[in-house]
Formats: C-alpha cells, sequence, structure tokens
C-alpha cells in the first residue's frame, strides 16, 4: 500500500513539473505511469526471485499463512523456527527498511544487530546482487501483514550462546555477491549465480563439519543436517553428477522432477515442487548447463569395482532378496529392473541405487513416496510405503539385491542399516 501512494505521489509531482516546463500535454501524462509500472515489475521480478530462493519453502508451516513462518527445522544443534516475513510491523519485517533486508540477506544481521543462524542459508544468498534483494524485499512488502507470532527457536547449549556464532561467522562465512567469470559464457555465468546463490544447492549438496559449517561450496554431496536424506555429489559420475548428460535431460529432471532415465524423491522433489518447476526456461538451462560443466567425466572416476566371484553366503543373501523384488516391486520396476520411461523409474543403472551411502534407497522403500507433481508431469505415479508390509530383514534383502542386480554394484545392507534409517524428513 504504502509504495502505492508513493508512487501515485511522485506521478502527481512528475506531472506539475511537467505541466511546468509545458513539454507535454496534461493527457499524455495522466496515461503514462512510469513509475507504477516499474514498481509492479519490480514486486514481479522478485515473486519469481522469492521462487527461485524458496523462501516460502521454509518461511511457512503446513497449512500456514504463506510467509508467516513457525516453520520447525531440527538440526543437530536444536530447532530453530522460521521468523514470520510478511510486512506486519509487530510480528514480521513491515519496520524494516531496504537496507535492513540487505543486512539479514547479505550478511547475516537482523535489524536489531543480532547474528542470525546459517540455518537460513545467507551464507549462500550473500551471493546474491542488492537489486536481486531489493526485488525480493519489494515483493514481501506487498504481501498481506499477517500477525503471527512464532515460537522461539530451541537451541542446545552451548550453541545458544552468540559468542560462539559469532566465531563462526568469522572462520566459516564468506559475504560477497557473485562475481561473473568473464571466460565463460553468460548462461553458464547465470546457472552458477543461481547455483550457488538463491537456489542454495550447496545448503544440502555438501558435506558439513562437526560445527555445521560447509567443507566446501563445490556440491560434492553430503547427508543433510538433521535430516535422513543424503544429497549426493553433483561432481561424481557415480552420484548424481551430469557431465555426461545432454543438456535437455538436466533440464527435464530439474523442471518436471522427472526423466526417462531418474527421478527426484524426498527433499530434492520437495525443491523442484517449490522452487525450479516456476523457473524460466532460459533460468533452468543455464543452471543444467553450469552443472554440466562441473566435474569429473567418467574416465576420471574410481572405476566401479570389477565384478568378482560371489561368496555363497552371499549369493543366498541376495537370493532371498530376488524373492522379495519379485514378490513385491516387479509389477512396477520391471524383471530386469527397466522401470518405464517417466511412469517407474529403472533400478538398472541407476546411480540412486547404487551409490555408496544406501540410505536414500532404504528410505524410497521404507516410506514409498511420490516424484513431485508439476507442469510437466501433473500427475505423477506413486510407490507405496513397506515398512508395515515387510520387515526389516527383507528391505535389508531386497535393497541389497537391487544394489547388485543387473549389473548394479553396491555394498550390501543390513537390517540395522534399516532401522538406522528411519527418521522423519526434517
Ligand atoms: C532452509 C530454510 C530457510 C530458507 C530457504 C530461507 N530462510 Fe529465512 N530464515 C530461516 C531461519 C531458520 C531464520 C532464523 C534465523 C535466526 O533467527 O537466527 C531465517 C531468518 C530470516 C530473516 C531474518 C528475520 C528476522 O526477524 O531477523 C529474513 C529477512 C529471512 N529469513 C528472509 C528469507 C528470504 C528472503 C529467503 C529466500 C531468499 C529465505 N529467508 C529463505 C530459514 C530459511
Ligand atoms: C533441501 C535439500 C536440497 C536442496 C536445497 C537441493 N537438493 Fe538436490 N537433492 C537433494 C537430495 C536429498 C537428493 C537425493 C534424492 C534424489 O535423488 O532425488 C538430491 C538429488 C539431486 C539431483 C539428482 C537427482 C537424480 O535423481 O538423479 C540433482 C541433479 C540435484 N539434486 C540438483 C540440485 C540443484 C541444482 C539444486 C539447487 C537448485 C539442489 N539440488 C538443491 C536435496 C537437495
Ligand atoms: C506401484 C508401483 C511400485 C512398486 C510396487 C514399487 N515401486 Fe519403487 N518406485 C515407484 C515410483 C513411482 C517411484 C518414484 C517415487 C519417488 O520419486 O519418490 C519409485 C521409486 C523407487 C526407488 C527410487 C529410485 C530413484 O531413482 O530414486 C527405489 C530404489 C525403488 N522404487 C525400489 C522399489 C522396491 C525395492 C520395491 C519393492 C519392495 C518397489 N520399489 C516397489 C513405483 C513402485
Amino acid at each position: 500500500m504504502r509504495n502505492l501512494s508513493e508512487a501515485r505521489l511522485t506521478s502527481i509531482w512528475r506531472i506539475i513539473v511537467c505541466v511546468a516546463g509545458g513539454l507535454l500535454s496534461l493527457v499524455q501524462m495522466a496515461s503514462a505511469q512510469p513509475l507504477t509500472d516499474s514498481d509492479t515489475e519490480q514486486v514481479r521480478r522478485g515473486e519469481y526471485l522469492a521462487r527461485a530462493g524458496n523462501c516460502m519453502g521454509c518461511h511457512t508451516t503446513r497449512g500456514g499463512e504463506p510467509y508467516a513462518g513457525g516453520r520447525k527445522l531440527n538440526t543437530p544443534f536444536g530447532q530453530f523456527v522460521t521468523p514470520n516475513i510478511t510486512p506486519d510491523k509487530e510480528t514480521g519485517i513491515g519496520s524494516w527498511s531496504g537496507e535492513d533486508f540487505w543486512q539479514a540477506l547479505h550478511y547475516g544481521k537482523s535489524k536489531d544487530g543480532r547474528n542470525l543462524y546459517p540455518a537460513f542459508p545467507y551464507t549462500e544468498y550473500t551471493k546474491v546482487t542488492r537489486p536481486d534483494a531489493d526485488a525480493i524485499f519489494a515483493y514481501l512488502r506487498s504481501l498481506p501483514p499477517i500477525a503471527q507470532t512464532n515460537p522461539p527457536h530451541k537451541i542446545n547449549p552451548p550453541y545458544d550462546n552468540q559468542a560462539l556464532l559469532y566465531l563462526w561467522r568469522k572462520w566459516y562465512f564468506n559475504e560477497g555477491v557473485y562475481q561473473p567469470d568473464k571466460s565463460k559464457s553468460d548462461e553458464w555465468n547465470r546457472g552458477n549465480y543461481l547455483v550457488q546463490g538463491l537456489g542454495h544447492c550447496n545448503a544440502c549438496h555438501t558435506p558439513r563439519n562437526v560445527w555445521g559449517a560447509s567443507q566446501d561450496d563445490q556440491l560434492t554431496g553430503g547427508k543433510i543436517m538433521g535430516s535422513y536424506w543424503y544429497a549426493p555429489s553433483l561432481i561424481s559420475p557415480l552420484e548424481a553428477g551430469v557431465s555426461e548428460w545432454p543438456v535437455e535431460d538436466i533440464v527435464e529432471l530439474l523442471s518436471t522432477g522427472i526423466n526417462s532415465h531418474a527421478v527426484t524423491s524426498g527433499s530434492m522433489a520437495t525443491i523442484v515442487r517449490q522452487s525450479l518447476q516456476y523457473l524460466s526456461d532460459y533460468d533452468i538451462r543455464s543452471i543444467a548447463v553450469y552443472l554440466q560443466s562441473l566435474g569429473e567425466k567418467k574416465g576420471d572416476a574410481k572405476a566401479p569395482r570389477k565384478a568378482r566371484k560371489m561368496p555363497e553366503q552371499v549369493r543366498q543373501y541376495l537370493a532371498l532378496g530376488q524373492e522379495v523384488y519379485e514378490k513385491h516391486c516387479q509389477d512396477c520396476h520391471g524383471q530386469s529392473g527397466e522401470g518405464i520411461p517417466k511412469i517407474y523409474p529403472p533400478l538398472a543403472g541407476n546411480r540412486n541405487v547404487t551409490m555408496s551411502p544406501p540410505l536414500n534407497t532404504i528410505r524410497n522403500v521404507l516410506y514409498g513416496g511420490y516424484p513431485p507433481a508439476t507442469a510437466g508431469n501433473p500427475r505423477p505415479h506413486g510407490m507405496p510405503p513397506y515398512q508395515h508390509f515387510i520387515r526389516d530383514t527383507e528391505i535389508a534383502q531386497v535393497v541389497s539385491y537391487i544394489r547388485n542386480a543387473w549389473g548394479n554394484r553396491g555394498s550390501l545392507v543390513s537390517p540395522e542399516d534399516v532401522d538406522n534409517s528411519r527418521g522423519s524428513e526434517f
């Protein structure tokens, strides 16, 4: 509202100036409202960028008012509760200036000067440019203000100590807007900017140390803190590196959640559903071009182990897994694990199945799930949860089987591994 009336005042002022100058007729001026248009344009751009950053995903509880916060994020350091970022004056960011917002997004500082916890991925958002940050702020200001006070964080000692957070930031936080690499194409730079900045892909796809700090910003994969998902390496061809994929395949996976040989699940499905599917063709292609340029080609990576003669005990274990597979899985995933393109993912030659941590595959079987519903794949087929149908022993057997059938090669999985993979998503 404030923006509108400000804009209107400014156009009135312009009209007066112009009439005084006698340059244009009043009629012409009344029909031209350049500032209002550019305000709307900025808000629209901000809405788009907020999607790219998935701000709403974290700042909204299930069934709650968008951006009013209250979502609980469990981490090894305690429980964080996302704040209300609607323009309510008392409980949201209604009294913030553009500079206050920039301080939060770029430096991780709240309006009152408090250092913010990196559960808010400002460690990535710091790469966002000032005009983009201003557009997001303009969008947030255009939302209806929601009066909602959220519960405080419950942070475990000693992490609740601001002095420790101060040291953490000194040590691990590198502030700075993305600097384009002039030797690369505009597309590549746009992709890099989105992946390393607003897309905050590193928030999940990177290993973390005991202090919760990224070990690198190289997308080398890691278990997501406080969540039971492994975000695979986007570099390694043994995990989710896509240097060997055509750009079109990467685009299809990121924008629809599925392609003929892969499917996103768990928290990646959420990212596709809430954020990536809304990106423009140019932006999603740029991300694909950047991802494709990363990392090792197959030749550089550790070669998968050669097929060895299998000990009899292993053979028997896998045969039990095959029985479970034929009974419960084959109808959808096929006799040879071939799946049905874009309906049921193939399991043969599927890196999500063979990659070294079996965590995601075990969770796929325990909890089932759906690929994201997207414009490109509006009614995805789902997979039933098996945790109440079959015992942990059988889940261990069938996962071991699919990791080693049809030319796949992966370590065996025990019932303890299955039990250790239980836990809610966030
Ligand atoms: C992974 C979850 C997550 C995402 C994604 C996220 N935030 Fe947050 N945000 C948080 C958490 C948690 C806090 C509270 C941090 C604290 O109190 O130390 C926070 C704090 C903030 C604050 C400071 C509010 C205050 O009162 O100090 C602002 C502003 C903010 N976020 C804006 C955004 C915007 C804009 C985006 C998208 C570009 C975004 N957030 C995306 C989790 C998230
Ligand atoms: C909230 C955590 C999270 C964020 C943020 C995230 N990812 Fe993921 N990603 C995952 C998880 C977990 C998986 C493994 C599950 C799967 O394969 O879908 C994954 C898998 C992937 C895969 C492999 C999918 C497949 O099936 O082969 C690609 C490619 C990928 N992510 C790209 C990205 C990009 C690009 C971004 C940033 C725009 C991103 N991710 C942000 C958690 C995340
Ligand atoms: C009704 C059809 C159906 C049945 C039966 C079924 N699945 Fe699935 N499966 C799917 C679908 C659909 C997906 C994609 C789900 C998603 O994205 O979350 C999937 C995904 C998977 C994945 C993840 C693949 C990837 O690329 O991330 C694995 C592993 C898997 N299934 C194994 C099994 C096993 C093992 C069984 C038997 C115990 C089984 N499935 C039974 C339909 C089925």
